[in-house]
């Protein structure tokens, strides 16, 4: 399994203090180092994290390829075909959502504008991918519809209990996806511990993480920066 990972958090951070700090292009060079598979931002309608600037910038400096999570719009197609990522994840948005929270209703997007996306994509070679609830119904019809990928949607692994019945479903599924000669990604709420229900991994090609890795990064380098800082302020 191949890791993306998605640094739209850092740029919420950045944004609380207006500034530039911490800088995405530091965060990339980071992620060059650890040798991260793909960088994951998501521009969402509401700029509120990830600026049209940052993804230039990070398109323009990435060796990582860029997975450009978006809403099928008419401004979002336009801005892909412009920046050309390596890949696009086609999620659902609504304003006043924390993160995203459900997968995508196959049913119910704008097929002209599929279509309009699934144009340019395969002119300029871009994997799109589908973010869908682990079921038959939304893989069947990702396939039908086009899509070369699907991303699993794991969230409802990151629970204090978790349902032996909902492991198993999204195991299922992605093999199901396999066997339906889809590339399948999985993504939402995995942690060091969660991770290990994915168990089909044989079938999985990119796991796609933001938030733990992110929010566990301040844990593991907290006590080298207060160090640091102790020793600068030492009289
Ligand atoms: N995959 C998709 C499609 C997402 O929207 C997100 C959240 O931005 C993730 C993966 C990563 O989820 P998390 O931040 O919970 O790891």
């Amino acid at each position: 399994m191949k890791l993306g990972v998605n640094i739209d958090h850092i740029a919420t951070l950045r944004n609380a203090r207006g500034q530039n700090n911490p800088n995405l292009l530091r965060a990339l060079k980071v992620c060059h180092h650890a040798k991260v598979d793909t960088l994951t931002v998501h521009l969402r309608e509401d700029r509120r994290h990830i600026k049209d600037q940052d993804l230039l910038e990070l398109k323009k400096n990435s060796k990582i390829p860029i997975n450009l999570e978006m809403a099928l719009t008419d401004e979002m197609i336009q801005i892909a075909d412009k920046i050309n990522p390596e890949f696009i994840c086609l999620v659902p948005e609504k304003r006043n959502e924390i993160t995203t929270e459900g997968g995508l209703n196959l049913n119910k997007i704008s097929y002209p504008r599929l279509k309009k996306l699934l144009k340019i994509s395969q002119k300029k070679n871009i994997q799109v991918s589908a973010f869908i609830n682990p079921t038959k119904k939304m893989i069947t019809l990702a396939k039908i519809l086009g899509f070369d990928t699907v991303e699993i949607h794991t969230g409802p692994l990151d629970k204090k209990i978790i349902k032996k019945n909902i492991i198993n479903k999204i195991n299922e599924m992605i093999e199901y996806a396999y066997s339906k000669k889809l590339i399948v990604n999985v993504g939402h709420g995995l942690n060091f511990n969660n991770i290990k229900y994915i168990k089909k991994r044989r079938y999985v090609d990119t796991v796609h993480i933001g938030h733990f890795i992110i929010s566990e990064a301040i844990f593991i380098s907290l006590v080298k920066t207060i160090k640091t800082f102790r020793g600068l302020i030492k009289k």
